[in-house]
């Protein structure tokens, strides 16, 4: 959660953004309410996100809806259809109709044939254009320069909630290889989020999650949109954003949400231009909560700092945060050397910053022990304890040179790694809720090993060699 960069704007109209160029769109997209219900909890908290997509200016030219739009999982059908139209007829008799909405199937809305059956009654004129048996519970639009493909990861044919299939989308982005801007939705998403790893429970199954991601990266989507977690979140994976969303109104979990102590009721604006992808994650009160405007610049290699080896102060001035700044802080790392011939059995630093008066480090990035796994603990709040991010594993004597990124704007999907800037930037995972927004600001750091002195988890290998940079 990046709190840096809110804005209130009260109950005024509020500006979405827009494009950069002719070529782009701007959009919202919102899912899991799980209304339908007149008088419930569900449908307050819908109706004050709705309040806020209202407000927005210019309105969107269309709008994702990811899943679980009515609580559903009733055996009578006639209740089932009964919500359909609340959602429909009362609680979305807002929304111009000159403003296509584009909803997926999911765990809430088709958990059964028999809700399927009641889907596609519900929505008679969505293109009949998926894959056999599914027609109309996945499907794509073309929209110019953009492909949306919709995809359903519920499918009763398929397993249930949690499986995709794969060949049909694979085609579909074949097809339309000419789209500047392809967009892949469906409810599950394909990577965990803030720790519900269980599967199919949480999120799409790994053996299948595996080859649709495969098929996203060979086609070049510019992000998979998500929901199914009460929560928001933002993760790169090669360069693939998964943008998960699942704030529309929903209570469910610890607090309410996934967990309440980090997430919120919103909706998201987004915009797409020959630049990249921005948006806003709007939230009730009418502030834009957190925002990312990606890829993000990497400034020439010449212009990086060298760290040199040992210990150092970042008080007066402090070099890497400074305070109330508008826009999201990205630290950038170099990291080069050549890793221990053989196995260490213990931890090792590669890099350490801490507060005098906090226990675990602030930051640290180092090598786990036995697995030489690239490993990132950071302290998401001050007096909160450390959690821990992890990546690749280094092989064992051998070189390295990698870079890593703290985005303070992309909450836990902040920590990242890249090999050079050749390659795409992919978050490291972790189960954590909160990524550095919150973060204290380091006071002291060191280089090869941790708080404590020479001896305190050192690094084993040779040629450690640090640069870093702020980026933008
Ligand atoms: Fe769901």
């Amino acid at each position: 959660m990046s709190e840096q960069s809110a804005r209130a704007f009260g109950r005024d109209p509020f500006p979405a953004l827009l494009p950069r160029d002719d070529s782009g769109f701007q959009f919202v997209f919102y899912g899991d309410c799980c209304s339908g219900i007149p008088g419930t909890q569900a449908e307050a908290n819908f109706a004050a996100v709705n309040a806020v997509v209202q407000r927005l200016s210019p309105a969107p030219e269309f709008i994702c809806f990811i899943g679980d739009h009515i609580g559903g999982l009733d055996d009578d059908p006639e209740a089932v259809r009964r919500q359909w139209c609340y959602w429909l007829d009362h609680e979305m008799a807002w929304l111009d109709p000159a403003i296509p909405i584009y909803h997926t199937t999911s765990n809430h809305n088709t958990p059964n044939a028999q809700a399927e059956v009641i889907w596609r009654e519900t929505f008679p004129g969505l293109p009949q254009n998926g894959p056999p048996g599914q027609e109309g519970l996945s499907y794509y639009v073309r929209r110019g320069n953009l492909l949306l493909v919709c995809t359903n990861s519920a499918w009763s044919g398929l397993g249930g909630s949690g499986h995709v299939e794969c060949d049909w989308l694979d085609r579909v982005l074949a097809e339309h290889a000419d789209a500047v801007y392809k967009l892949v939705a469906g409810h599950y998403p394909i990577f965990p989020v803030n720790g519900y790893t269980d599967y199919p429970l949480w999120r799409v199954v790994p053996s299948q999650a595996r080859p649709f991601r495969d098929v996203l990266l060979r086609h070049g989507v510019l992000a998979y949109l998500c929901s199914h977690i009460i929560a928001f979140d933002v993760q790169a994976h090669d360069g693939l954003l998964q943008i998960l969303t699942g704030g529309a109104g929903t209570n469910y979990g610890p607090g309410g949400f996934m967990p309440g102590q980090t997430e919120y009721l919103h909706a998201i604006q987004c915009a797409v231009d020959r630049a990249g992808l921005r948006y806003q994650v709007l939230d009730t009160d009418g502030c834009a909560r957190e925002s990312l405007s990606w890829p993000f610049e990497t400034p020439a290699r010449h212009s990086w700092k060298a760290i040199p080896f040992g210990t150092g102060n970042l008080r007066d001035p402090n070099p890497w945060w400074e305070p109330d700044q508008p826009v999201a802080t990205i630290l950038l790392w170099r990291f080069r050397g050549a890793r221990a011939p053989d196995a260490v059995f213990g931890d090792q630093t590669l890099f350490c910053a801490w507060c005098a008066d906090e226990g675990p480090a602030t930051l640290s990035i180092g090598l786990a022990a036995k697995s030489n796994i690239l490993t990132v603990q950071l302290v998401p709040e001050a007096g909160g304890g450390a959690q821990t991010w992890t990546g690749p594993a280094l092989a064992p004597g051998q070189p390295f040179d990698f870079q890593l990124a703290l985005h303070t704007g992309m909450g836990p999907g902040g920590v990242l790694w890249r090999k050079d800037e050749r390659t795409p930037w992919s978050s490291l995972l972790s189960s954590s809720a909160r990524g550095a927004e919150r973060m204290a600001k380091p006071q002291h750091w060191t280089l090869g090993h941790a708080q404590s002195g020479v001896g305190d988890h050192p690094f084993r290998g040779t040629d450690l060699s640090v640069t870093w940079c702020r980026a933008s």
